[in-house]
């Protein structure tokens, strides 16, 4: 079977040490629509937990916003679904999206691209600066999306552990100590699971010391829940940096598909050698019209990071009464420790109508919550008092 890639790319995958054999793998992971989790049973099974039925649930499983759409850009989204008999009705929607990400950002137009989602450039970014021969590293835990996709490649993957003593921050020291020749330096801040921040100085600094030739990817799914300045300013100064944005978490769009990348012209340029110029021109005419209303909703941003603000804090009050140990966080998810298996008592949520979030194999005692509205977290805390006696 001859691969779907193009000959430049695939000329210029064995030049950067992939072989043949890995071609027909970097196409599946980069075929449109592909979502890195469909790649292995077990994470897909992790993040979208088949089975369950989740009518009446009470959903903190997912990181998925709480409520909908901002509600003057899903009426935005609403009205163009008319017009979505063509591709673009204006003619110049993707632009627009592209105008009001670099008014927002401060940040030439030259600076942004625009995709379904965050995960094909996520799992793009690694194809392109990673190689069998220019590893991954992330902390652990972090989002795995990036392990899957070095996994399924067999890139080189280093994982630093978060630890108490750094408050659960990225160690970016002794990430690039992990490996000091790696294509890409992940960095999700807030990380998820633990929703911990990785200070901008100490992304600079890895920035300044990383190796030739790489980059540091900085994940900014959270950044609307926290009030932490973003690496779009290392962009600005034209660093070796890619941040990646998703619409799926404040802006409450996960199943309208969009995100953005932050970089340079040319890092955006490699990243499209894989065939992605299609990933990126063709979206969803719906989720154009109602993000690029969202980017511009300063107040509604505030206002939904102040709402789950508080309900945060309400759990926590809750848990610290209950003497329950969890990580203090800037997003909208934490963990908890429970000092014992977290997996018994995810399933004694679920047998109280409440979905938590999975464990990371390095914490198999700790749990992730996502924060939902302050009734969900009521929900959650009277089913904790039920389970924790
Ligand atoms: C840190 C992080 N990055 C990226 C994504 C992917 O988001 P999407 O593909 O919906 O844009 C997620 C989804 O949960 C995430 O948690």
């Amino acid at each position: 079977m001859t691969s779907p890639l193009s000959s430049a790319a695939r000329s210029d995958l064995l030049a950067r040490g992939y072989s043949r054999r890995s071609f027909g793998r970097i196409a599946t992971l980069l075929a449109a629509g592909a979502t890195v989790h469909a790649l292995t049973k077990s994470a897909h099974a992790a993040i979208l937990p088949s089975g369950i039925n989740f009518e009446g649930m009470t959903r903190l499983g997912s990181n998925e916003c709480w409520t909908g759409p901002f509600p003057e850009a899903a009426q935005a989204g609403a009205s163009s679904v008319f017009q979505s008999n063509r591709y673009d009705p204006t003619g110049h929607m993707r632009d627009d999206l592209i105008k009001a990400a670099s008014d927002v950002e401060g940040l030439p137009e030259s600076h942004v691209m625009t995709w379904c989602g965050s995960s094909d450039p996520l799992a793009r970014a690694i194809v392109t600066f990673c190689s069998p021969t220019r590893g991954l590293v992330t902390a652990d835990p972090s989002y795995e999306a990036g392990w899957v996709a070095a996994d399924w490649l067999k890139i080189p993957l280093a994982r630093v552990p978060l630890s108490a003593k750094g408050g659960y921050r990225t160690d970016v020291r002794a990430m690039l100590a992990a490996d000091p020749n790696a294509g890409v330096y992940y960095i999700c801040s807030p990380n998820n699971p633990t929703g911990t921040l990785t200070p901008l100085r100490d992304i600079a600094w890895l920035v300044e010391h990383k190796p030739k030739g790489s980059v540091v990817l900085v994940d900014e799914a959270y950044i609307h829940f926290s009030e932490a300045p973003s690496a779009v300013e290392l962009v600005a100064k034209n660093k070796d940096v890619v941040v990646l944005r998703t619409f799926s978490k404040m802006f409450a769009m996960a199943g309208m598909r969009l995100g953005l990348t932050f970089a340079r012209s040319d890092l955006h340029e490699a990243m499209m050698r894989y065939d992605g110029k299609s990933a990126t021109a063709m979206l969803p005419v719906p989720a154009m019209a109602c993000g690029t209303m969202s980017l511009t909703m300063k107040s509604a941003i505030a206002a939904r990071r102040q709402e789950m603000i508080a309900a945060r804090n309400m759990t926590f009050q809750h848990l610290r009464k209950r003497g329950i140990h969890f990580i203090p966080s800037d997003a909208n998810m934490f963990v908890i420790d429970w000092k014992k298996p977290a997996e018994p008592i995810k399933d004694a949520f679920l047998q109280q109508k409440v979905v938590i979030g999975r464990s990371w194999p390095v914490w198999p005692n700790a749990s992730r919550i996502t924060v939902g509205s302050m009734d969900e977290m009521k929900i959650f805390c009277t089913a904790l008092d039920r389970i924790i006696a």
